[in-house]
C-alpha cells in the first residue's frame, strides 16, 4: 500500500464525514453538527485501518496491477469507510458492554464524562451512516442490492457473535467447564471473522462485477484468518503490552471465553482447575494477577506461538490450492498484515 494511496483514503473520509453532517436533521442545531463531528473524528479514524485500506488494496489485485481511476480509488475508498464506520459501531458498543477502560490509545467513547450513556446512541448513529454513504454513492450501481445485503448480514453475523459472546459469561455458578474450542471458534467466527476479514474481500469483489456465491472457498479461507486473528487478540489482551495495542485487556475479569482459558483448562490438572475456577471472572486484580501467574506456569505463551505457526501454515497451504493468482494474492496479503502481529 503505497502512502499516496493512504493518503487518498484518508482524505475520503473527510468527504463522507462532511456528506454526513450537511444533513437536514442538523440544520438550526450547531450542537448537534459538532457532537457528530467530534464523534466520528474520535471513533472512525483511529485505528491500524487495516480492513478499509484492504478494499484498495483487494480491488487492485483484483485488476491485476491495471491503474484504478481516481473515480475506482474513490469507491473503494469509501467501501473501506462503510467497514471502519462498522467497527467504530461494534467499538462504541463493545466497550461499554465489556467494561473497558481505553481504546486506541485515549479513553473509550462512553468514558467521557461529557458522553456516558450517550454513547449507545452514538453507536446508533454510527450505524445508520453506513446505508447513507452507500445511497448517496453507490445507488445507481448494478451490485447496490447486493452491498447493502452484504453490509445487513455481516452486521446480523457480528452481532450474533458478540451475543454468544457475552450470554456465555452469564454465570450462575461460574461455569468453566461449558467453554471448550468449538464455543470459541463459534463466538470468534461471528463477532470477528465476517466483518474483519471476508467483508474487505467481499466489497472488492462486488465492485469488480463478481457474485458472492461464486466465491465461497475465498469465504472459507478468510473466516480462519479471522479465527487466527481472534486467537491473537485475545493472547494481547493478557500478553500483549497495553502501551502498544493501546486498550487494556479484561477478558479475564470479565470471565470471557478466550482462547487462552481454553487452553489453560485442556492443560490443567485438577488442582489447577480448582484454582483457576477460583480466580477466573472476578473484578478483583488479585485474582487477575493469579490466573496470569496459572498461565505462565502452564506455558502458553509457548503454546500460542505453535498454535500460530500451525495456523499460519495451514491457511498459507489452503491460499495456495486456490485456482487464481489474482485471489491469491489479496489472500496473501491479507495474512502479511497480521502474521506475528503485536498490536
Ligand atoms: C469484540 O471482540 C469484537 C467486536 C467489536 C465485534 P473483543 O471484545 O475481544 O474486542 P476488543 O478486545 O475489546 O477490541
Ligand atoms: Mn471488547
Ligand atoms: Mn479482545
Amino acid at each position: 500500500m503505497s502512502s499516496e494511496l493512504r493518503t487518498r483514503f484518508l482524505q475520503v473520509y473527510e468527504v463522507l464525514k462532511s456528506e454526513l453532517l450537511s444533513d437536514p436533521a442538523f440544520e438550526w442545531t450547531p450542537d448537534s453538527t459538532q457532537w457528530v463531528d467530534r464523534m466520528l473524528d474520535y471513533n472512525v479514524p483511529g485505528g491500524k485501518l487495516n480492513r478499509g485500506l484492504s478494499v484498495i488494496d483487494s480491488y487492485s489485485l483484483l485488476k491485476q496491477g491495471q491503474d484504478l481511476t481516481d473515480d475506482e480509488i474513490f469507491l473503494a475508498s469509501a467501501l473501506g469507510w462503510c467497514i471502519e464506520w462498522l467497527q467504530a459501531y461494534f467499538l462504541v458498543l463493545d466497550d461499554i458492554m465489556d467494561n473497558s477502560h481505553t481504546r486506541r490509545g485515549q479513553p473509550c467513547w462512553f468514558r467521557l464524562p461529557k458522553v456516558g450513556i450517550i454513547a449507545a446512541n452514538d453507536g446508533v448513529i454510527l450505524r445508520n451512516h453506513i446505508p447513507r454513504i452507500l445511497k448517496n454513492h453507490f445507488r445507481d450501481k448494478t451490485y447496490y442490492v447486493d452491498l447493502l445485503d452484504l453490509f445487513n448480514e455481516v452486521e446480523f453475523q457480528t452481532a450474533s457473535g458478540q451475543m454468544i459472546d457475552l450470554i456465555t459469561t452469564l454465570e450462575g455458578e461460574k461455569d468453566l467447564s461449558k467453554y471448550s474450542l468449538d464455543l470459541h471458534r463459534r463466538i470468534v467466527q461471528y463477532k470477528t471473522a465476517y466483518y474483519s476479514f471476508y467483508l474487505s474481500v467481499a466489497c472488492a469483489l462486488l465492485m469488480s462485477g463478481e457474485k458472492l456465491e461464486d466465491h465461497i472457498d475465498v469465504k472459507n479461507i478468510l473466516i480462519d484468518m479471522g479465527v487466527y486473528f481472534q486467537v491473537q487478540d485475545d493472547y494481547l489482551d493478557c500478553f500483549g503490552d497495553p502501551e502498544f495495542i493501546g486498550k487494556i485487556g479484561t477478558d479475564i475479569e470479565d470471565f470471557k471465553c478466550s482462547w487462552l482459558v481454553v487452553k489453560a483448562l485442556e492443560l490443567c490438572n485438577d488442582e489447577q482447575k480448582k484454582f483457576l475456577h477460583e480466580n477466573y471472572g472476578k473484578q478483583d486484580a488479585a485474582c487477575v494477577a493469579k490466573v496470569k501467574e496459572l498461565y505462565h506456569h502452564l506455558d502458553l505463551q509457548g503454546v500460542f506461538a505453535e498454535f500460530e505457526k500451525q495456523s499460519y501454515e495451514k491457511i498459507v497451504n489452503s491460499i495456495e490450492a486456490h485456482p487464481s493468482k489474482s485471489v491469491q494474492a489479496v489472500l496473501k496479503s491479507f495474512l502479511a498484515k497480521i502474521y506475528k502481529r503485536q498490536k
